[in-house]
């Protein structure tokens, strides 16, 4: 599980390479030039495309065949295991399933629970290693990461500075505590020094025996978060227990995205720059602002439950600065499903019909879609 996680992780291959067993040797020698290396009887396929397919048939069919195969096979518009061609096509060509550019935001990888069940850890793993066969194939390469030192944990307070990444001041802190078998951690926040931070999917690496050991989960994967100079931010819940590692194991923390809040990129970092935060604050100011101020304001908004801020940060929604409105979009846009708008989190939560247990719901339906047009109108121009 290890090497699959290494190889989804440029910078930690780069530095793992020792140590990485001979038999991943074609996928990791041919990762840095993509494409050109054909296997003797290889039926044609490149050493990598033969690759992602075995994965595929040997890891990836049997968890589509036992779990999710019965309802994606053959019901209208999710039958996205289709044998037509053959599984494997179906899948790569369905939008949003499998993506090739930032692989742990497949949503194969992120629906989670469903009417269908949740992936275990194990099973992503191996999904995740087949789609970065599949992008070492097709010669996509992921997006570069940038990282923070390594940090050798102490029980209690624990702070990581984010100067490596050129954000001087800022910092992500959390509480550690040591397990029988592992390492628990509580209280994972971010403060925002001069310029504020944004940060985008942080991946926390234990270093356990030497090795890196990227979270199997990547469990703040749809982590995008801003947090303005002099604020604290929660990461996600805060909390993460990472099992099966030495305790007291070093720990660093990659970034699919460590900028400036303005979206700015820190002068003296390495910082790869990729998207992130909202595209149009304006359209989420006139658009959907109003409705959440009103109905989810009061639980979410500052002041509100810490609870609900922790789970949906709306504390800026008040705050009509161009700065604010920014940092309440990209928090309010960590809920929204892009590639299947309807069925975001924000609007599943107060959705009468949706039956999750959030404690509120719009009175009636007609109320609640009045709600959803407000947000679906700014989601649609983002
Ligand atoms: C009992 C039926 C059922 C099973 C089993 C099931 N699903 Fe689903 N799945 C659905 C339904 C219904 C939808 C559409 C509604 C929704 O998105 O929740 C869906 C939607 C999805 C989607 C979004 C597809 C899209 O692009 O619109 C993904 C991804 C997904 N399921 C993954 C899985 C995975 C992975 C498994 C196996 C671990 C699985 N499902 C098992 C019923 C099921
Ligand atoms: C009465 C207080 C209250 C109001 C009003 C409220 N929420 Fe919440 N919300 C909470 C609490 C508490 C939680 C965290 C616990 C939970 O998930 O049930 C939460 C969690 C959430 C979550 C995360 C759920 C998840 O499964 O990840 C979303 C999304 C959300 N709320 C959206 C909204 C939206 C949108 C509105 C306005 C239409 C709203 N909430 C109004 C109290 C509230």
């Amino acid at each position: 599980m290890l090497d699959t996680l290494l190889r989804h992780l440029p910078m930690v291959r780069l530095r793992a390479g020792a140590a990485i067993p001979a038999v991943l040797g074609v996928a990791l020698a041919t990762s840095a030039c993509a494409g050109d290396i054909t296997m003797p009887g290889g039926g044609g396929d490149s050493a990598e495309l033969a690759a992602a397919k075995a994965a595929f048939t040997r890891d990836v069919q049997p968890i589509m065949d036992g779990y999710c195969l019965s309802c994606h096979a053959a019901q209208v518009n999710i039958d996205f295991l289709k044998n037509l061609p053959d599984m494997r096509s179906t899948m790569l060509a369905w939008e949003g399933l499998v993506n090739l550019e930032a692989p742990t935001t497949s949503s194969l990888l992120t629906k989670g629970a469903h009417s269908g069940p949740a992936l275990t850890p194990d099973q992503s793993a191996l999904i995740l290693d087949w789609i970065d066969l599949e992008a070492a194939a097709t010669g996509v390469e992921p997006a570069e990461a940038v990282e923070t030192d390594r940090l050798t944990p102490t029980p209690g307070v624990n702070s990581i500075d984010l100067t490596a990444l050129g954000l001087t001041g800022s910092t992500l802190t959390f509480l550690y505590e040591p397990l029988a078998t592992g390492m628990y951690l509580s209280d994972i926040t971010i403060t925002g020094g001069p310029g504020g931070v944004h940060v985008v999917n942080p991946l926390f690496v234990i270093w356990s025996e030497g090795q890196p050991a990227p979270d199997p989960i990547n469990r703040f994967g749809n982590i995008d978060l801003v947090v303005l100079e002099g604020a604290t931010s929660y990461i996600g819940g805060g909390t993460a227990v990472f099992v099966d590692v030495v305790p007291g194991s070093d720990i660093s923390v990659h970034f699919r995205v460590a900028e400036f809040a303005d979206g700015t990129e820190p002068g003296g970092g390495d910082g790869g720059v990729v998207g992130g935060g909202c595209n149009n604050v304006p359209a989420f100011t006139s658009s959907a602002r109003a409705a959440l101020a009103q109905s989810c304001g009061n639980c979410h908004g500052a002041g509100g439950m810490t609870d609900a801020i922790n789970a949906t940060d709306m504390t800026k929604i008040a705050d009509l600065t161009a700065e604010g409105q920014a940092a309440a979009c990209a928090q309010v846009k960590t809920r929204i499903n892009e590639l299947d708008p309807i069925n975001s989190g924000l609007l599943l939560a107060p959705d009468p019909a949706s039956g999750t247990g959030h404690p509120f719901k719009f009175p009636s339906a007609g109320e609640f879609q009045a709600f959803r047009d407000q947000i679906l109108a700014w989601v649609n121009q983002e």
